[in-house]
């Protein structure tokens, strides 16, 4: 399949038709409001570049950890199948090789569906999916509520499953929080 996607070229072409489409889709792009479609080529490209040609090189989180806040059901999952593979068959990749394709997909759809968010798991470990914790910046920034800045010295508060990180005034609505 390598050969057929002329050493990763093709890969890319099919990559880019696809996340232009997926961040253009309703249903899939709520789940990608705060990343972009740059890092998602670039991150499945290197998972898949790994898995079809047996060479290290994605450094990236396994399935499970990378979508475990996301509620995708079965439907969803074979939404965004049939999407794939119809860019697949209009770059003329071989049917042999767009049913290869799905089946590689496949062995995640038990890590990848679920019904409510699982907490990421960090060498056996569950990290926190809601909550805020506190911390002193030592660069200064924006504030991802209202865009003011934040200041070096500011202490501030920070989500801690997101990262997302408050000015001192957006920080006191969170004080209180968990
Ligand atoms: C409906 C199905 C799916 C949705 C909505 C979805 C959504 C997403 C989103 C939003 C990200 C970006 C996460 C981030 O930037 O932090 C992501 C990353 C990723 N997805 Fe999916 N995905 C789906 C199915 C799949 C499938 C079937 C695979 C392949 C097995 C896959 C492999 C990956 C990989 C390798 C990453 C990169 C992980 C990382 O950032 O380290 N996804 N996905």
């Amino acid at each position: 399949m390598w050969n057929a996607l002329r050493q990763g070229e093709g890969l890319t072409e099919i990559l880019t038709d696809f996340y232009e489409r997926v961040f253009a889709d309703p249903k899939l792009a709520p789940f990608f409001a705060s990343t972009t479609r740059t890092r998602a080529i670039e991150k499945q490209y290197a998972f898949l570049r790994e898995i079809l040609t047996g060479e290290e090189g994605y450094f990236g989180d396994r399935p499970y950890n990378a979508h475990h806040w996301m509620v995708i059901s079965d439907e969803l999952f074979d939404y965004r199948e049939e999407l794939m593979e119809s860019c697949l068959r209009r770059h003329g990749l071989e049917e042999r090789f767009v049913v290869q394709f799905r089946a590689i997909d496949e062995v995640f759809r038990k890590q990848i569906v679920k019904s409510e968010p699982k907490p990421k798991k960090l060498r056996g470990e569950d990290l926190p999916l809601e909550g805020y914790g506190t911390i002193v910046v030592e660069i200064g920034t924006l504030c991802d509520d209202c865009q003011e800045a934040i200041n070096a010295g500011d202490r501030v508060r920070y989500h801690l499953r997101t990262g997302q990180t408050f000015c001192p005034r957006c920080s006191a609505a969170r004080e209180t929080a968990a």
